[in-house]
């Protein structure tokens, strides 16, 4: 794809401002970790992986200058912000203990030469990211019949990782090894990543695309337009529930009324084995703003009771297959994904 999602240049971190998109392409800079953090809250940068490399690059730039124990002190701070800005994906998480473990080992070093070798860990996920994720698309696609038609929720592709995408990534290596692939894109209400970002992307590929709204799903089902859901995820726990943006479980209930295969694609940075089942999955609540206006135009009564839980949690038993770089884990996943995570 010609436009990144997130970049490190000259000692910054560039991203394109999603919230734009479709209609404005919008880099911003930054060059500070608050200004990472504060990137990653407002979602102009979203999406568990991309999340997970940018608060990579916001440690790599908040430990410049500092080293020995004022590194360390630096470094809580600056991992606290991070770790403040979104709950349910693991991959921050991931990424910040990925970043603190390099940190530790390298205490000795001088400043520059600390900055240096954090930077390059950061670069490290970075490229591992998109490796992942090229890997479990090319697992994936030997999935799909040919010609495939894929319904798909929220943004799990190139604008949500460091490049590729995790369920656009099956999507792209499937074309790639030559079968004719479509999509079909949920708008996902209420951030509208699906209408906004997937459709974006897709199209800038040249990948057929067909936007839905969220309550269409069951007739595409139903008329057998479809013949799997593909979905992301932002924290897939041990048991195998899957945690992704809200509106991914109805969408399971749906596939399984229907017979329709329920694929989750899932880097392993995004599976949390150290997480027995959804049910401790934190779910992230996010602004009641996002459901009261609409293109900046009210359209609830002002002062009614919203909720807008971010994500939800799609229980094991509906999902087909989880795909990971390592390869495609069936139930039971207790024994599957811990099988490939903890294969070296
Ligand atoms: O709130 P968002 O846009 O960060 O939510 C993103 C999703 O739910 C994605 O499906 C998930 O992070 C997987 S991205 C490869």
């Amino acid at each position: 794809m010609a436009v990144k999602t997130i970049e490190w240049r000259s000692d910054s971190v560039r991203m394109i401002d999603q919230r734009l998109l479709p209609t404005r392409e919008v880099v911003r800079t930054y060059r500070d970790y608050k200004g990472v953090a504060d990137a990653i809250r407002t979602m102009v940068v979203r999406g568990a992986p991309a999340i997970g490399v940018a608060a990579a690059m916001g440690v790599a730039l908040g430990i410049k200058g500092f080293a020995g124990k004022r590194a360390e002190t630096r470094f809580n701070t600056v991992a606290k912000a991070l770790r403040a800005t979104r709950p349910t994906a693991v991959n921050l998480a991931w990424a910040l203990e990925r970043m603190e473990r390099v940190l530790k080992e390298n205490l000795s070093l001088d400043p520059a030469h600390l900055f240096r070798r954090m930077r390059e860990e950061a670069l490290a996920i970075y490229r591992e990211d998109i490796e992942a994720n090229r890997a479990l698309g090319r697992f994936g696609a030997e999935l799909l019949p040919d010609p495939c038609t894929v319904l798909t929720h929220c943004n799990a592709g190139a604008l949500a990782t460091a490049g590729y995408g995790t369920a656009l990534g099956i999507v792209r290596a499937a074309r790639e090894s030559g079968r004719k692939v479509s999509v079909y894109a949920d708008e996902t209400r209420p951030f509208l990543q699906g209408s906004r970002l997937t459709a974006w992307e897709l199209r800038k590929d040249r990948i057929p695309v067909t936007v839905i709204a969220d309550n269409m799903a069951a007739t595409v089902l139903r008329g057998g337009r479809v013949n799997c859901v593909i979905v992301g995820t932002d924290r897939t726990a041990a048991n195998g529930d899957v945690a992704n943006k809200i509106g991914t479980y109805p969408l399971a209930v749906m596939a399984h009324r229907h017979g329709v295969p329920f694929y989750v694609a899932a880097p392993l940075s995004s599976i949390d084995l150290e997480c027995p089942s959804g049910e401790r999955i934190p779910i992230e609540e996010r602004s009641p703003r996002e459901i009261a206006e609409f293109a900046g135009k009210q359209v609830t009564p002002k002062g009614v009771n919203i909720f807008n839980p971010a994500f939800d949690v799609t229980p094991a038993e509906l999902v087909t297959a989880i795909i990971t770089e390592r390869g495609v884990a069936y139930p039971p996943y207790g024994e599957s994904l811990r099988a490939l995570k903890e294969r070296a």
